[in-house]
């Protein structure tokens, strides 16, 4: 038996259980690892409230994210041996000890990347590579308007944003956030408890808008953010950490300047084992090269996981945070 977190009902992060299950041998395509850390993601809170619904019922081992050493490997699997350093992404099921998982789902890591910061970044860095790289290729000269600035992914797309040479704008919900953004690769920062950041953005634009507007913040941030685009621009919803968009008329897009809305998920970006490859790799050497920093906000027992979901939530957090299990 081994630790892990599961959830038996949706609901508050009371209904995150910290028990033992049995995690059996890798069955053929299978490997079972030993989970040095645990990334924490928004994601987990949409999974534990049944915003998104678990994709084999209840109970349900939530967490996306981690990074840890190959224990066994199952039949047909050449491409890993024990002792083999590895993080992921998907599938769900990272909140234990130990895991099976499938191994076209898991990178090698460079030995220069701590298991602990690839554990937090996978998620997060990836997410950033398929907005900044193909949902919208970011190009040198642009200029991007990415909200919660200070958060998980905030932090890693600020500095590869400004690292492709775009003008990189963020929003972030305190003074000590703004602080924080502008020292990971933001160029203008706009606290948005404070300044309304529509006329802030088309100060700081000279009147013309941003090309693209990175949206994760949803409900609170989604009409403001369509008034910050030129014509033409688009919008990226990428996530609801405010609560979901609600229904709109499609023709807001074309009375405020034909422009461009799409809904873009990671896991149908990385779902060829190629595109994992490709963006791991872009990831990797920048980290190495000390291009993206990625700073480990927050750790937290993975029995103490409830109030790291706590904290999440109420906007404590700042960068990417870790489970140590
Ligand atoms: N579609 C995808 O492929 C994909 C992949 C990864 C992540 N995401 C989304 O990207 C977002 C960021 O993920 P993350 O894990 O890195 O989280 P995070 O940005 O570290 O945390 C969320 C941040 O959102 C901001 N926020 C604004 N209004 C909020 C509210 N009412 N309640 C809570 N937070 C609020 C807060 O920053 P301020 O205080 O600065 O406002 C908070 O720190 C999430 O929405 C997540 O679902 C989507």
């Amino acid at each position: 038996m081994v630790k892990a977190v599961r959830i038996h009902k949706v609901g508050g992060p009371e209904v995150l259980s910290y028990e033992d299950v049995s995690v059996g041998a890798p069955a053929p395509g299978e490997v079972r690892i030993r989970n040095e850390a645990i990334g924490l993601n928004f994601l987990d809170v949409y999974f534990r409230t049944g915003l998104y619904p678990s994709p084999s019922g209840l109970p349900l081992i939530p967490g996306h994210e981690g990074a840890g050493v190959v224990l066994a490997v199952g039949r047909d699997v050449n491409s890993l041996k024990e002792g083999d350093r590895v993080a992921y992404t998907n599938p769900i099921g990272a909140y234990a000890e130990e895991r099976l998982i499938p191994a076209d789902r898991l990178v090698k890591v460079p030995d220069a990347i701590p298991l602990k910061q690839a554990a937090s970044m996978m998620l997060k860095g990836l997410t950033a590579h398929y907005l900044l790289r193909q949902t919208f290729p970011v190009k040198k000269g642009d200029t991007i308007l990415f909200h919660a600035a200070a958060g998980g992914v905030g932090l890693i797309a600020g500095q590869w944003a400004r690292h492709i040479g775009a003008t990189v704008i963020g929003t972030a919900g305190s003074d000590e956030k703004v602080k924080l953004a502008l020292g990971h690769g933001y160029d203008h920062v706009i606290n948005y408890r404070t300044e309304n950041f529509v006329e802030r953005v088309k100060e700081l634009t000279g009147g013309k808008g941003v090309d693209v507007v990175y949206d994760s913040v949803g409900k609170d941030t989604f009409d403001g953010s369509l008034d910050c685009l030129r014509p033409r621009g688009m919008i990226v919803c990428f996530g609801q950490s405010s609560g979901p968009v609600p229904p709109f008329d499609l023709g807001i897009l074309s009375r405020k300047g034909s422009l461009y809305l799409t809904r873009p998920t990671l896991f149908v970006y990385i779902a060829a084992r190629d595109a994992l490859e490709t963006g791991a790799n872009e990831l990797f050497d920048l980290v190495s090269k000390g291009v993206i920093r990625i700073p480990i906000g927050q750790t937290y027992a993975l029995k103490d996981v409830a109030t790291a979901h706590r904290d999440l939530e109420s906007r404590k957090t700042t960068g990417t945070t870790v489970l140590i299990p």
